[in-house]
């Protein structure tokens, strides 16, 4: 399965419904590469580079949450906290064994599926938050 936008994904500030569109390609990219038997150094690039711009990511919605006082910062940061250790054991997953179907699988999960399920919960009331507040 690969990452779909639709608009009921959007939380309707910009820089962060763009970030996120960017984040569905780049996920898409990796599955292409690992599905595509491409060469470990070019999925490990993929991988790597989906890795810190989620970093960047997460930072971006911390800091406007900060800014505007957001009510469960908290417990939003600690979803950022455990996906950004998930990542990271995939990482080193793939490292030691390759794509696998458990592999896959584990993507599917905790990366595809977090995503769309975190995006449309919790990031989704940032946005109403900020319509509230103004
Ligand atoms: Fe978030």
């Amino acid at each position: 399965m690969k990452l779909q936008w639709n608009d009921d994904l959007a939380i309707d500030i910009e820089d962060i419904d763009e970030q996120h569109k960017e984040i569905f390609k780049r996920v898409n990219n990796l599955l292409d590469a690992m599905k595509g038997n491409s060469e470990k150094e070019e999925v490990s690039k993929i991988l790597n580079y989906l890795a810190r711009y989620v970093v960047d990511h997460f930072h971006a919605e911390e800091c406007i949450m900060i800014k505007h006082n957001y009510s469960s910062y908290k417990n939003h940061k600690d979803e950022h906290i455990l996906f950004t250790k998930d990542f990271s054991e995939l990482e080193r997953d793939y490292e030691k064994y390759g794509v696998t179907p458990e592999l896959l699988q584990q993507i599917q999960w905790r990366l595809c599926n977090w995503l769309l399920d975190h995006i449309s919960k919790e990031d989704k009331k940032i946005g109403l938050f900020l319509k509230k507040k103004h």
